[in-house]
């Protein structure tokens, strides 16, 4: 073999050294592997080649590739650091680039109607209450009035954790705990999730936020709920916003009533979103049942009051018009930077 084209190679490689020192990070790596590759590098053929030569030429041409075996080498390393601190410098950043958006955190729509409804409430000197989400049967269902062969416990739907626990399925159990540890006067409101095994649709989710109101004290009377309703809707919506009681039934009050506010996309005239009647329903409510009372250790005789349990998220999509209670669950940020103040 003849060392002609391997002299000739390893000018080109020599020439190659210009590139190095002006290379950027993916061209230098394309030239490393180019002449220094374990198979394929250009240099490392060449080297390859040495044994077959003649020992005259083997030398002179041995010496050479060596020689610049290891100038190829240094060139790499001294171009590799170089970069290495430009990046750190932040030489290599686009200055005239438009800069991101930053995300900014903010609090869940839903989330912002609970504190809101609570705040009007507190207006009303109503203090805010939290009770455990996995509890007795006895407090979910039976202190209220529900018998275990209720068809309400049915239509609770219950999930249950084991036996005689279960996962709330509405935050009127925390009414009993705090009538067993209370004396009247008592006003709370209590924000929390409950669960029920619905499935997930427009309409229903299996997990949801309440807000459960209570009063008890001597001489409470629907009159007074009433007027507390109507203060709260037209805080909360707007000042001319009508409220309408309708008689309903729960076990744990009496006489029960479900509340409707005036559909807040038509007004009342009667649209898609209020099903033409130009109401929405916003709460199930009632005098406490005197059993109840009982169930907690107070006088039937004493005390009346009233209760109510809301659904915040449905309250938000009577406020913004939402379609889909899903919605809130998927954390979609086109849809929850609507709601970022
Ligand atoms: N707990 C009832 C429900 O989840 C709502 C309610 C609360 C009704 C308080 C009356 C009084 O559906």
């Amino acid at each position: 073999m003849s060392s002609g084209p391997l002299h000739e190679q390893l000018d080109e490689i020599a020439a190659a050294i210009a590139n190095i020192e002006s290379a950027n990070a993916p061209q230098l790596d394309e030239l490393k592997h180019g002449l220094l590759g374990r198979k394929a590098g250009a240099l490392t053929r060449v080297l390859r080649a040495l044994p077959d030569l003649p020992p005259e030429e083997r030398r002179d041409l041995g010496t050479r590739a060596n020689l610049l075996k290891r100038d190829v080498e240094a060139a790499i390393e001294t171009r590799l650091r170089q970069l290495e601190s430009a990046t750190r410098r932040g030489d290599d950043i686009d200055r005239s680039m438009p800069a991101r958006r930053r995300w900014r955190g903010a609090i869940h729509p839903v989330t912002q109607v609970v504190d809101e409804i609570c705040d009007i409430f507190r207006e009303l000197g109503f203090t805010r209450r939290v009770g455990p989400e996995a509890e007795t049967e006895d407090y979910n269902f039976t202190k209220l009035n529900i018998p275990l062969d209720h068809p309400a416990v049915d239509m609770h739907d219950t999930f249950y954790l084991s036996p005689g626990v279960v996962l709330r399925t509405h935050t009127s159990p925390v009414q009993a705990r705090t009538m067993e540890q209370y004396e009247p006067p008592i006003r709370i409101v209590v924000p929390g999730l409950v669960y029920r095994r619905d499935p997930f649709d427009p309409s229903h989710a299996p997990v949801f936020d309440q807000i459960e109101g209570l009063v008890v004290d001597e001489g409470v009377s629907f009159v007074d709920f009433k007027a507390a309703i109507d203060f709260f809707a037209r805080r909360f919506f707007s000042p001319d916003t009508a409220v309408r009681f309708r008689p309903s039934f729960f076990p744990f009050t009496e006489p029960s009533a479900e509340v409707d506010a005036q559909c807040q996309n038509c007004r009342g005239s009667g649209c898609s979103t209020c099903k033409q009647t130009g109401w929405m329903e916003i709460m199930g409510a009632g005098m406490v049942h005197p059993a109840v009372f009982e169930a907690c250790g107070l006088d039937p005789e004493r005390y009346t009051g009233y209760a109510f349990g809301m659904g915040p998220a449905r309250i938000a999509m009577v406020r913004y018009g939402i379609p889909d209670i899903r919605t809130f669950f998927e954390n979609d940020m086109r849809f929850l930077d609507q709601f970022v103040e």
